[in-house]
């Protein structure tokens, strides 16, 4: 049992919760985890030196609670209440740029009624706190953890969209950008101003010794634009640690005082009524020689410590872990061991992701389906978020020895999906750009839209319909498949009409080095508009992913809370999952192919699908197409197989 559910055990013995005993379950809470806690803390800041830090921190956990708006000390007991709400199949999400979707916070509230028509409950807004101007990694350089910036709004307009988010029943994600802050955050300037307290909250150096020593081992996140770890400082006379951009300062956790402050931050925005927060770039926390400094087991005590700090005093506020790491890696976020779902309740499936542009390219399952059932299965109590796109790149990474498995090359494979997606192939049909590449390893990302790196951006300047119904078809198979497969699928804004890569960042100062912009499109409401009445491939797109938004809602075998089963397909082009709570049964087949192909009804059975009448597809309510024993999937096509 991990913490979170001896939590929910404790509060379910109480009959009545209200205001009146919050405090008195703050205490629970407090002792039930105190254990957990001060081992986390010691095991990284020894006792020796620290012990100190430790009573602060103590002291730090209850101020942070007192703070806590009554309002959300009650929801926090409602939704230990709910148990596990985050695996409910009435959860879908979308991603958004608050000000390129509608202006500012106000705007966005306005827009209400678009996401419930389109069955949107879950907003993942992108950072909204002040940033530098100019150049700020689209607002994750931070200026401060909680300050609204004037350009979305106040921070009332904020806590009057969170108010009538609830009201609505919306849950609200936000990040938290754990990993660094701006060179314009406050600590940041006091340590340029020469302030040594603040100089050892991240990590500087006065020459190069140790930075060149770190550097031996640490990839870039950024070889292009930001090449290297480090930044001299003229001010601080010092280079500091810069992993992502030289304006993104590393924080310093070996320092016991940067994780009171950031407990301090991170709780500050719980209480502007966040619900899901994303904890940024957390693989990078711990920064150790020799090493990638990458998902270090610091890293993952340390998250685990911010967690059960979190729980004692939110504890209805959930922790998104965004480590887009290998597959085996990620796993790890959801807590491993004496930990094990104890560290993040949600994790993005990038493999999952990464996996499904693999088989698009491809046209086979192979390497999507051995990996799937290769990475070790999650704790029960958390969940994936799924999805097709976001606002960064697209990395491969998939384990090698998958790729060597399937008889290819690892380089050569990569290469060949960067061709595929980056316009270097005639053959090919998709439209993204290369990200980041490297020519020192030959390590490179993808930039792009779906739509346009599933083929209709081509496709429409073609003025090819054959080639446009293909390229919704991919746009369907996949959003169906995040929406089937089990966690909680986001809908990245613009995707669910189809919105074209966005060129015109090329143009400005800010953004042109930074191709991930290509896929972070202003929203385009005259399209909207016309949607009820329009013929054309947004229609279509909006139409069938709606479709499938409200059926999911319907069916309870798409929660969380019984894995997807992966069926090993005969027909390498085709992928099938098995969802089932031990009442029903539902089974999501997706031909990655562009010619029709077949499964034998021999093989259906094998799997518990009978081909009788009762079998239909539930995304049209037909019979399954069987001919001959075989059942006939055009190409692209994706069915939930479920009975009548
Ligand atoms: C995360 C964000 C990405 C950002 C990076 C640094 O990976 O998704 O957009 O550049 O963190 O904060």
């Amino acid at each position: 049992m991990n913490q979170a559910a001896l939590h929910r055990l404790l509060v379910s013995k109480r009959p009545k919760l209200g205001v009146d005993n919050t405090q008195d379950l703050f205490n629970t809470r407090l002792s039930t985890n105190l254990s957990l806690i001060s081992s986390l803390f010691f095991s990284l800041y020894p006792k020796e030196n620290y012990e100190v830090y430790f009573h602060k921190l103590l002291t730090e956990i209850e101020t942070l609670f007192s703070q806590r708006p009554e309002s959300l000390k009650t929801l926090d007991l409602e939704r230990l209440k709910a148990g596990n709400w985050y695996q409910s199949e009435r959860l879908v999400g979308m991603q958004l740029y608050v000000d390129r979707f509608n202006k500012n916070i106000k705007g966005l509230n306005e827009k209400l009624p678009y996401f419930e028509d389109l069955g949107i409950n879950l907003l993942h807004l992108m950072p909204i706190t002040t940033r530098p101007s100019g150049e700020n990694d689209g607002g994750y350089a931070v200026n401060s953890y909680h300050e609204i910036d004037a350009k979305y709004g106040s921070k009332k307009d904020f806590v009057n969209l969170a108010k009538k988010a609830r009201s609505k029943d919306m849950i609200l994600m936000l990040d938290f950008v754990v990993n660094h802050t701006s060179d314009e955050f406050e600590w940041a300037k006091k340590a340029m101003a020469g302030d040594k307290k603040y100089q050892n909250f991240y990590y500087t150096y006065p020459d190069r010794q140790i930075p060149d020593e770190f550097e031996k081992t640490l990839p870039e996140v950024f070889p292009k634009t930001a090449p290297g770890s480090f930044t001299y400082n003229h001010d601080m006379e010092k280079w500091v640690m810069t992993c992502f951009n030289t304006y993104q300062w590393d924080l310093n956790y070996t320092n016991p005082e940067v994780l009171i402050a950031m407990l301090g931050n991170l709780v500050k925005l719980a209480n502007m009524g966040v619900d899901v927060i994303r904890f940024d770039a957390l693989a990078f926390l711990w920064k150790k020689i020799g090493t990638i400094s990458q998902n270090l087991p610091e890293a993952h005590q340390l998250i685990a410590l911010f967690r059960m700090c979190l729980q004692v005093i939110a504890p209805g506020v959930i922790l998104l872990a965004e480590a887009i790491v290998a597959p085996r890696n990620i796993i790890k976020y959801f807590g491993e061991g004496p930990l094990e779902g104890n560290e993040c309740e949600v994790a993005y499936n990038a493999s999952l992701m990464a996996l499904l542009w693999n088989s698009i390219a491809t046209k086979k399952t192979s390497l999507l389906h051995k990996s799937l059932i290769e990475v070790p299965s999650k704790p029960a109590d958390s969940t994936w978020i799924n999805y097709i796109r976001c606002h960064d790149d697209i990395g491969l990474g998939y384990e090698d020895d998958f790729i060597r498995d399937m008889g290819w090359s690892p380089s050569e494979h990569r290469k060949f999906l960067l061709d595929y997606y980056c316009e270097r192939l005639d053959w090919s049909p998709a439209k993204g750009i290369v990200f980041m590449y490297n020519p020192k390893n030959g390590d490179g990302r993808i930039t792009g839209s779906s739509a346009s790196l599933l083929g209709l951006e081509q496709a429409l300047e073609q003025k090819d319909k054959y080639k446009t119904e293909q390229a919704i078809s991919k746009i369907l198979m996949l959003h169906g498949i995040i929406l089937s497969y089990g966690g909680i699928p986001i809908i990245y804004a613009g995707d669910e009409i189809g919105t074209l890569n966005d060129y015109t960042f090329t143009e400005d100062q800010d953004h042109k080095y930074d191709s991930r912009w290509v896929n972070r499109p202003i929203q385009n409401w005259k399209t909207v508009a016309k949607l009820p009445t329009a013929k054309n491939h947004t229609s279509q797109i909006f139409k069938g992913l709606k479709h499938m938004v409200q059926l999911r809602k319907k069916m309870p075998v798409l929660a969380d809370t019984h894995p997807a089963i992966i069926h090993p397909s005969p027909n390498p082009h085709i992928f099938v999952f098995e969802r089932s709570n031990g009442k029903s049964n539902l089974w999501v087949v997706s031909n990655f192919d562009e010619n029709t192909q077949f499964l034998h009804v021999s093989w259906l059975l094998s799997i518990g699908i009978f081909t009788e009448d009762k079998f239909i597809d539930i995304i049209t309510r037909k019979k399954l197409k069987i001919e001959n024993n075989l059942l006939q999937l055009s190409a692209y096509s994706h069915i939930w197989i479920g009975t009548n």
